[in-house]
């Protein structure tokens, strides 16, 4: 799950970052953009034991407060709806976290991949699913991993918005590349508006600075895609899509390869 809203202590020094007209770290700035994604993978790896979800009273939220009720209410129809989606067969998990869609996806799954960045997360992942046979997890980067096998589903929660908007189109590519023909993708994430929670390292841009409880404050990939672009990036890649939004705070996507 993700933190709804930050102090914005920053507790480390790094250079300030270009941005360009759409929001993105420059192009030709690899460096830095590599720097962010191993900062946003180093932020969740130290964030797992306080990571917060929808069913179990754990963890915290960032900056201390308590979500709103309708911000729970919508998280538990996205679970709700990601078990209704019924994704069989071999199901890919992106970014699976400490487990709580992982379950859900291995209540229909014949067999669940879930991958992540940070032994933490599948650590606490095998432990709330108590070690369950049917999943295997993976410890890698996905931008590095290569895929073992085709998967019938691709599944993945809260993540693409820490996808910087340089590797979209590589990120979804891959995707496409991990599923079978008609193979289905299901994701959910936040909606735009959740943008104002965050404190942003430059206005209107794709990182955010965000704030462990111990203090030390990380610079994280955070990127809104709005439909359009979701549509748009998904289909270049074979993907027809859906995108509906809950009523105030997420957006849950559900697509299908269309060869
Ligand atoms: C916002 S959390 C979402 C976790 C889980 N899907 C959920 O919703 O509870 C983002 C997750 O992405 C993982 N992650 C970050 N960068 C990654 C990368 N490059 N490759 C794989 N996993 C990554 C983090 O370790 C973390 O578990």
């Amino acid at each position: 799950m993700v933190p709804t809203s930050n102090d914005g202590r920053a507790g480390h020094r790094q250079p300030r970052l270009g941005s360009n007209p759409q929001g993105s770290v420059l192009a030709d700035d690899s460096d830095s953009e590599n720097r962010l994604v191993e900062e946003t993978k180093e932020y969740y790896h130290q964030r797992a034991s306080q990571y917060v979800d929808w069913s179990h009273d754990t963890g915290t939220y960032e900056g201390g407060g308590t979500p709103e009720a309708s911000w729970f209410m919508e998280g538990k129809m996205l679970l709700e709806n990601l078990e209704k989606e019924k994704l069989t067969g071999n199901v890919l998990e992106i970014a699976c976290g400490t487990g709580e869609w992982t379950e859900v996806l291995a209540r229909n799954a014949d067999s669940v991949t879930a991958l992540d960045s940070s032994s933490d997360m599948i650590k606490r992942n095998k432990a709330r699913l108590k070690d369950n046979p049917k999943v295997r997890y993976v410890l890698a980067d996905f931008y590095d991993w290569k895929p073992d096998k085709l998967y019938d589903a691709v599944s993945f929660s809260f993540w693409i918005s820490h996808v910087p908007g340089s590797r979209l189109d590589e990120f979804v590519s891959k995707v496409s590349r991990c599923l079978v023909p008609s193979g289905r993708v299901v994701f959910v994430d936040q909606q735009v508006t959740a943008e104002k929670n965050e404190v942003m390292d430059v206005p209107g841009g794709e990182v955010s600075i965000r704030t462990l409880d111990d203090g030390r404050g990380f610079k994280v990939i955070k990127h809104f895609y709005k439909h359009e672009e979701i549509r748009e990036v998904f289909l270049r890649n074979g993907i027809r899509t859906r995108v509906s939004n809950t009523s105030t705070h997420f957006f849950f996507v559900d697509g299908r390869k269309t060869t």
